[in-house]
């Protein structure tokens, strides 16, 4: 696409909140809860403000930088560093074919607890109904369906008219339902015991291993690694904008959203006694049965399930961006041919992950079903190995001066150090530890 046809933002907020969108996920919401509770609270939140705003945030604007200088799609942009890291992009596009189908599935299961959790009764037992509901043949992969077709409507209708308009609506309702919520969790009985625990920091818990569950959240709450941040800078027309004017809200508001998390989601696992550390069940699980015994329960449960549903759209039309960018840029294709046919991959591979939990629950890869595989494979290896390149490409062969992300040279040295040493380093003893190699 030549520059001059070159789609583009309306606003700078426009591309702050769209970019805000892409970080603010299942993974600040659902994600970030349960890891704290794993990692022993307030001592693992302490390493996870510190890792967001060194190396998550130097990942972003370095990301961002690239796609605003470049103007195209992750390829090209790898390829104006050195044409021999073209392949980079292309692993970005195959990381989003990858987390996609997914991270969409879930985002069908959320759609149906929207649509069922008014007619959830007390008496219904959670674990089993949402055993069976994923495991069922028909209904999550319509959910699904509907999710995956829905997402790519926003895309087909462009960067101005589809993903920033979305976002410009998605992202206040959530913060004002997001604020809601948590209000409302404040007020039951013995809510204090959560955010004491959320808070207090306990560095006898501190090992090794929390400083690298702390590092891989972040890399997968702002959503770096796979040229999103790229693909969204290169529609920023206006060249006085600053990287860091228009990142710096992204991380701000990144951690805003898991520290709510963390303040709705503690406060009444602790109000109700449920194990606090009840991992991944607990947002189709232990949450819905609380919401279910409260008054208006339902109706906060409701809420609670529109928010996570806003909140991972936003983060799936990202994904989706990545992939049409690349189709429109490289392949010529128009968007709308790009929308269709990158839909029609995801919603056949999403199929077979769907049925992963019931029909084809015996075909396993590595021991694992197809969506722990998919999991694995996109948290594990291909996220941290898309910013690790990031990290050579940016601080090692792109000769110095050339990506200037900060006015303030002691800033611009820090960011240099980061991405040189300190984020490749972390990098790697996360892929082996993903690797259980350490
Ligand atoms: N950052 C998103 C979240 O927190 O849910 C998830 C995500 C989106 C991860 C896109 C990776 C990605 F490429």
């Amino acid at each position: 696409m030549t520059e001059t046809t070159r789609a583009s933002w309306g606003s700078k907020l426009g591309v702050m909140l769209a970019a805000a969108g892409s970080a603010v996920g299942l993974g600040n919401l659902w994600r970030f809860p349960f890891c704290t509770a794993q990692n022993g609270g307030g001592s693992f939140l302490v390493i996870y403000l510190l890792c967001s705003f060194t190396i998550g945030l130097t990942l972003v604007f370095a990301e961002a930088a690239l796609g605003m200088k470049v103007k195209s799609d992750p390829t090209d942009a790898f390829g104006w560093i050195h044409p021999k890291l073209k392949f980079i992009g292309g692993l970005c596009v195959f990381t989003s074919m990858i987390i996609l189908p997914y991270y969409s599935l879930v985002g069908g299961w959320i759609l149906a607890y929207v649509v069922k959790i008014f007619s959830m009764s007390s008496a219904t037992d959670f674990g089993t109904a949402f055993s069976d509901f994923a495991a069922s043949p028909v209904e999550p992969l319509i959910f699904f369906y509907v999710y995956l077709v829905g997402s790519a409507v926003v895309v087909y209708f462009g960067i101005q008219n589809g993903i920033e308009k979305f976002s410009k609506i998605m992202m206040p309702i959530l913060f004002i339902l997001l604020l809601v919520l948590t209000g409302r969790v404040l007020m039951l009985d013995r809510a204090w015991e959560g955010v004491k625990f959320f808070f207090r920091p306990d560095f006898s818990k501190l090992t090794g291993e929390t400083l690298m569950n702390a590092m891989g959240q972040v890399f997968f709450s702002v959503s770096v690694g796979m040229g999103i941040y790229i693909t969204y800078g290169s529609y920023v027309k206006d060249d006085t904008v600053t990287v860091s004017q228009l990142m710096r809200p992204v991380i701000v508001l990144d951690v805003l959203v898991s520290l709510l998390a963390g303040l709705m989601i503690f406060p009444a696992v602790f109000s109700f006694n449920v194990p606090v550390n009840a991992g991944p069940s607990l947002i189709f699980i232990t949450l819905p049965q609380i919401f279910v015994s409260i008054p208006f329960g339902r109706f906060f449960g409701f809420l609670f399930f529109v928010i996570l549903l806003g909140a991972a759209a936003t983060s799936s039309i990202s994904l989706f961006e990545v992939a049409v960018t690349f189709m429109c840029d490289q392949m010529k294709m128009t968007r709308q041919k790009a929308v269709v046919g990158f839909s029609a991959v995801c919603l056949f591979v999403g199929t077979f992950v769907s049925l992963s939990f019931g029909k084809l629950s015996g075909f396993k890869i590595g021991g694992k079903i197809l969506f722990d595989q998919f999991d694995f494979l996109a948290s594990n290896i291909l996220l941290p190995l898309g910013g690790l390149l990031t990290c050579i490409a940016v601080g090692w062969i792109l000769k110095s001066g050339r990506l200037i992300v900060f006015k303030n040279g002691i800033m611009q040295k820090g960011f240099e150090i980061c991405i040189k040493w300190i984020a490749p380093v972390f990098i790697v003893l996360i892929l082996l530890k993903g690797l259980e190699l350490i």
